[in-house]
């Protein structure tokens, strides 16, 4: 009995290791694009959307230690305004960019409020940047929310769709005046391996006649894919890239409309701690699309772990690409 137990105790702290070893050996794998040129993004202003959480906030992170003026573009001031201080304390210790030319210097921290589920919220972002911004070298459509109960946004959609996609929609029109005289610059989208689960059902697309989380969340991440696409080619010939990713699958805030029953909890954590990517780690293609001079000129492709992948055709359909963002001008209002 007392040998039993000793071996099964054994057995489970066994597998903690090889848990641990696993979480160990995976950081050091990911970290293959990291460090290298500290001031690679001096002089370069970055907008990241969800910058307060999760991957958001770790390529804000990593920008800035590059050297970049980070705006964040966050729905919630004081979570932002939070997480800038955190940042300006863990990356620019000695006091940013006053802290003179030579400082081995990181960048600056900025917030700014943007609701995405908000039209009229975003046109009020888009007009104070446009005013207070000389400039806008790379946009990182990075904010989601993902799986929620039926929502709305302020102007009637759906939240996953509104959000993840026709939010971002608007803001990218908006701004890319600004990213085009700032040229060579880039836009690099957030989406997500589920968008294989999606499709774009032109007849319901605010799911008004039936509801499905995980559908909508596919569809949404879907829509990043074929708008990434559908601009590569609208900007084929100017010097303003976009291209999009998926992060794999990192420990964020993301889950938060996910019920986890409470028994159950301490062997999710422990399998999210030793299997899911650390934000830092998921950060890693975002980071590389908006600062990596290997992309310089890349542009409509979808990247994985800083590599390109293959797409599913219905992510490559280029009427539906057409189709959807002529809907989606639609949708926001600005069709001229
Ligand atoms: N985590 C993963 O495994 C995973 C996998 C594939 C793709 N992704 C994608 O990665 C991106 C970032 O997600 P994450 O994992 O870092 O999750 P997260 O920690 O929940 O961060 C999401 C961010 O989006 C913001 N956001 C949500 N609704 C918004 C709105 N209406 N207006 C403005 N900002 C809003 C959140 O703000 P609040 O903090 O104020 O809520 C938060 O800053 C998402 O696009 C997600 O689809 C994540
Ligand atoms: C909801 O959508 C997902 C992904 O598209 C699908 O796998 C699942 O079967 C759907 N659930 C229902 C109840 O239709």
């Amino acid at each position: 009995m007392a040998v039993g137990t000793a071996a099964a105790l054994l057995a489970a702290l066994g597998g903690i290791l090889w848990l641990a070893a696993r979480r160990f050996v995976g950081s050091s794998v990911q970290r293959l694009h990291q460090g290298g040129d500290s001031g690679l993004m001096r002089g370069k202003t970055v907008l990241i959307t969800g910058a307060n959480s999760g991957l958001g906030r770790a390529t804000a992170a990593e920008l800035l230690r590059l050297g970049a003026r980070v705006i964040m573009g966050c729905r919630d001031r004081e979570r932002a305004e939070e997480a800038a201080g955190q940042l300006r304390r863990e990356v620019c210790p000695t006091g940013g960019p006053d802290s003179g030319p030579n400082s081995g210097g990181a960048g600056e921290v900025v917030v700014k409020e943007l609701d995405l589920a908000s039209l009229s919220s975003v046109r009020s972002f888009c007009q104070e940047m446009l005013q207070e911004e000389p400039r806008l070298d790379v946009l990182i459509n990075n904010a989601g929310v993902f799986q929620c109960p039926y929502m709305k946004t302020e102007d009637g959609f759906e939240m996953q769709f509104g959000v993840n996609h026709l939010g971002h929609f608007l803001l990218t029109n908006l701004l890319l005046g600004l990213l085009k005289s700032s040229a060579p610059s880039r836009i690099v989208v957030v989406s997500s391996k589920l968008y294989k689960y999606g499709d774009i059902n032109f007849e319901d697309l605010n799911s008004e006649q039936s509801y499905n989380k995980s559908f909508c969340y596919s569809r949404s991440k879907l829509a990043n894919i074929l708008f990434t696409r559908e601009l590569a080619r609208r900007l084929e010939g100017t010097s303003v890239s976009v291209n999009v990713l998926h992060p794999g699958i990192v420990r964020t805030n993301l889950g938060r409309h996910i019920h986890i029953p409470l028994l159950v909890r301490p062997l999710f954590n422990l399998v999210s701690w030793a299997f899911f990517k650390t934000p830092e780690e998921g950060a890693q293609t975002a980071v590389y699309l908006a600062s990596s001079p290997e992309v310089e000129g890349v542009s409509g492709k979808y990247f994985g772990d800083c590599k390109e992948e293959e797409l599913l055709p219905k992510a490559m359909d280029e009427s539906v690409a057409r189709k959807l963002w002529d809907i989606s001008e639609v949708m926001v209002g600005i069709l001229k």
